[in-house]
């Protein structure tokens, strides 16, 4: 046989991976096959195939007379608009993309290749788990993905796509991973699956509701993104990418944008006179970054926290918010872990910080305290004390308590401080307050409401303004809410050449 027919038999066979057939069920299923969601990711034309004809080895159960090129999983690198991105593609059609030891050196081929020239990896899952039939070379093959998923941890980013079945000891690589974008009611994860539930727990549960895109995206906060469809999810992973630099050496790419007037008149008239009124933050945010550049992260999760990414004169920024709109913007554990994860992901590739302040403290309850607001509220201080890229505080309302540290506050590190006039940075609200240090008058009074009504407004006059901490210089400035995005942009431009000089150390141990 001509020797260029052969290869393109093989080319062609390897392309229809577990045949037709499964190619047309896994269209029924309403999902893509491995090559179609990559030729979706990749700009047309760039994604060159690494370990296309490479074939299983094993020889148990009759799986020597089943081979398909490529074993279950599509490698390769690519251009995702116009930079270099390493992408694994599960193939649900070969064993239904499941995990063998061949298919674990695919991938583990690429994360190195990606660590070593310092460009972001993207998995897109699509997998029954470990092959039934190899056994523990399976399972040292996740093991061997595992390791270099924390290896690369920090190095370069890592995201993870769940578009299909992801259970087991499967779902640990994702969750190593730095994104995580599932796709609703076709994906799902879980340690352990409905009918191990029912046996264990005597739970009745289906997988969509165990461990399905929205289950993860509001209950555990698994994952980061719940996209309606693969296109979206696609679209999703696209932006995120556009946020980021290669690798943790380089800065994010610069987007165009032109000068102009920077007044934005709008924030002067977005906090209540009612200090007890809620706001939406995000409205602050859309009105301070560039103009639809905002990509909220972990949007149903912890809504009391707005994290995400955005572009201040064309330059990439992570932004963590308190919530006026959502529990009065208090901080509790989810929303202290959520935050934390995005300030360390941000640190670790040279995003600057901007943190908006509105919170009231932390909240109080044995539910809380019980499942260690201590231990997870410290996360947030820590990862916010330990970043060293350029930090941006803007208090708009509230900054009460520990919570007005945590905040990115002077003495932890930020760089800038503002706040608006409408401030109040103070140890607690004026009416917990009253009642604390003035409860021996108030007991006394003939009028106690009338008392303790006089001593808040007392305590208010005092502490319910930006004053007392700017005259101490724990505040840099307090501007008009008008100003902010035009103060922004010059502080970030003064700090783009930050440098900290970090204790020696082998790592930091963040109270995990
Ligand atoms: C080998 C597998 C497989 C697996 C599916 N297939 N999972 N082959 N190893 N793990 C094959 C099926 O035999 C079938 O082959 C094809 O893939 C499609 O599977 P179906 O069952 O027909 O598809 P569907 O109905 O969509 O169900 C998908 C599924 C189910 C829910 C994933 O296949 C399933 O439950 N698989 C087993 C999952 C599992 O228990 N995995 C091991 C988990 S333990 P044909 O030839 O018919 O197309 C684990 C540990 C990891 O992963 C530990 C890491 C540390």
């Amino acid at each position: 046989m001509d020797k260029i027919a052969i290869l393109n038999e093989y080319t062609e066979a390897a392309k229809l991976g577990g045949g037709q057939a499964r190619i047309d069920s896994q269209h029924k299923k309403g999902k893509l096959t491995a090559r179609e969601r990559i030729q979706l990711l990749m700009d047309e034309g760039t994604f060159e195939e690494i370990g296309m004809l490479v074939k299983h080895r094993s020889y148990d159960f009759g799986m020597e007379k089943e081979q398909y090129l490529g074993d279950g999983v599509v490698t390769g690198y690519g251009k995702v608009n116009g930079r270099l991105v390493y992408v694994f593609s599960q193939d649900f059609t070969v064993f239904g993309g499941s995990l063998s030891e061949t298919h674990a050196e695919k991938i583990c081929k690429i994360m190195d290749m990606a660590v070593q020239n310092g460009a972001p990896v993207i998995g897109l899952n699509d997998s029954g788990g470990a092959r039934i039939q190899e056994g523990v070379v399976s399972l040292g093959g996740y093991a061997d993905i595992f390791y270099r998923n924390v290896q690369s941890s920090g190095v370069i980013p890592q995201l993870s796509a769940i578009m299909g079945p992801c259970a087991g000891g499967a779902v640990y690589s994702p969750a190593i991973t730095d994104f995580i974008l599932m796709v609703e009611n076709s994906s799902y994860m879980f340690v352990t699956g409905p009918n191990v539930v029912k046996t264990v727990t005597h739970e009745t549960v289906t997988s969509e509701e165990l461990g399905g895109a929205i289950t993860h995206a509001e209950k555990s906060g698994v994952t980061h993104f719940a996209c309606a469809n693969e296109l979206e999810c696609i679209d999703y992973l696209k932006r995120l990418l556009s946020y980021m630099p290669q690798n943790c050496e380089e800065d994010a790419p610069v987007y165009p944008y032109e000068a102009g007037n920077e007044i934005r008149s709008k924030l002067n008239d977005i906090v209540p006179e009612n200090a007890n009124q809620p706001y939406d933050i995000k409205e602050v945010i859309e009105e301070v970054v560039d103009t639809d550049s905002f990509l909220e992260v972990h949007k149903l999760y912890a809504e009391n926290i707005v994290v995400g990414f955005a572009r201040l004169a064309g330059r990439s920024i992570g932004i963590v918010a308190n919530q006026p709109a959502s529990m009065a913007g208090v901080l509790d554990i989810n929303a202290s872990v959520k935050a934390a994860r995005f300030v360390r992901f941000c640190d670790a590739f040279n995003i600057p910080l901007l943190v908006l302040v509105d919170v009231p403290g932390f909240l109080p309850g044995t539910d809380q305290e019980w499942n260690g607001i201590i231990t997870n509220g410290a996360k947030l201080l820590f990862a916010l004390s330990e970043a060293t890229v350029p930090k941006i505080t803007v208090i708009t309302r509230k900054a009460y308590g520990g919570a007005y540290d945590v905040m990115n506050s002077k003495h932890i590190g930020a760089d800038l401080n503002y706040a608006w006039p409408t401030a109040e940075i103070a140890v607690m609200g004026a009416k917990g307050a009253a009642e604390i240090i003035f409860k021996k008058q108030i007991a006394e009074a003939e009028d106690r409401d009338a008392k303790w009504k006089e001593k808040e407004l007392e305590y208010m006059a005092k502490f319910a303004n930006p004053y007392g901490a700017a005259a101490r210089g724990f505040i840099d400035e307090v501007i008009l809410p008008e100003v902010t995005r035009e103060k922004l942009i010059k502080a970030y431009q003064m700090l783009e050449n930050k440098v900290v000089k970090m204790p020696k150390k082998k790592h930091a141990n963040i109270p995990l």
